[in-house]
């Protein structure tokens, strides 16, 4: 959506902040021995008595509140009897609705002690989503972002997801601009107009190219990263102005 005045500013301000506290509860809540579902009503009850709704569910009928997605997982992990263990990389996306409003933030975190490769990958991951973030202002090319993040990508010796991209957010959880690459894209040519609402969620990987379907027929959300490699996800819902980004989903 684009935003034009001060009330759907406030609106999305308010549904970005409650992602965000959401996903940070469930973050907190990380701990060896819980499961993904015990994990996911945590977030569905922060949602619901905030006066949110999943935005998966709402939309596409996911099966669960959130996502949560382990290790080999890269992305729609489904909510279940899984037991997080020691050493896990967990990630969890949160999106929600209020009052026709949406927003989707995500961030993966390491379970308990960790090894310093997996801390530099969720450093690193987090940090490409900032340096994407640093790149909104009003009037510049939409492709600046995926620019900075591909190349810091390269310099790391990281590969990108190139198959799961960022989205324009705000009226439904996708929507105009949809396909907006977090990786040097020459055929983007967009431009990022003022009040423009989307998501920038590079998917950072120690190896992996693509995100693919399992091979379970019972479960046809979750995303494995092609070829197997650890991968992180860092989301933020912002909103592009001529002073730079507002970053709608920050839990504070
Ligand atoms: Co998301
Ligand atoms: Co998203």
């Amino acid at each position: 959506m684009l935003i034009t005045n001060d009330e759907e500013l406030q609106k999305m301000r308010e549904i970005g902040r409650i992602c965000a506290r959401a996903m940070h509860a469930m973050g907190d809540a990380l701990r060896p021995g819980i499961t993904t579902a015990e994990l996911d009503l945590i977030g569905r009850r922060f949602l619901e008595s905030h006066g949110a709704q999943s935005a998966p569910e709402l939309c596409y009928q996911f099966p669960g509140a959130t996502c949560i997605s382990v290790n080999e997982e890269v992305a729609h992990g489904i909510p279940g009897d899984r037991v997080i263990r020691e050493g896990d990389l967990v990630n969890i996306d949160v999106s929600a609705e209020k009052d026709g409003f949406f927003s989707d933030t995500g961030a993966s975190f390491a379970v308990g002690k960790t090894t310093p490769k997996m801390s530099r990958l969720l450093r690193d991951g987090k940090r490409a989503c900032w340096l994407g973030i640093g790149e909104v202002k009003t009037g510049k090319p939409l492709a600046n972002i995926g620019k900075a993040i591909g190349s810091f990508a390269a310099r790391n010796k990281y590969t990108l997801i190139a198959n799961l991209a960022s989205h324009g957010i705000g009226r439904s959880l996708h929507e105009e601009p949809t396909e907006l690459s977090t990786w040097a894209d020459p055929d983007e040519t967009r431009m990022m107009e003022e009040g423009l609402v989307f998501t920038i969620e590079p998917f950072l990987s120690m190896g992996g190219q693509w995100a693919e379907d399992g091979d379970s027929e019972d479960d046809t959300w979750t995303l494995y990263s092609s070829p197997k490699a650890p991968t992180v996800q860092f989301e933020h819902t912002i909103v592009c102005t001529r002073n730079g980004p507002i970053v709608l989903t920050l839990a504070e």
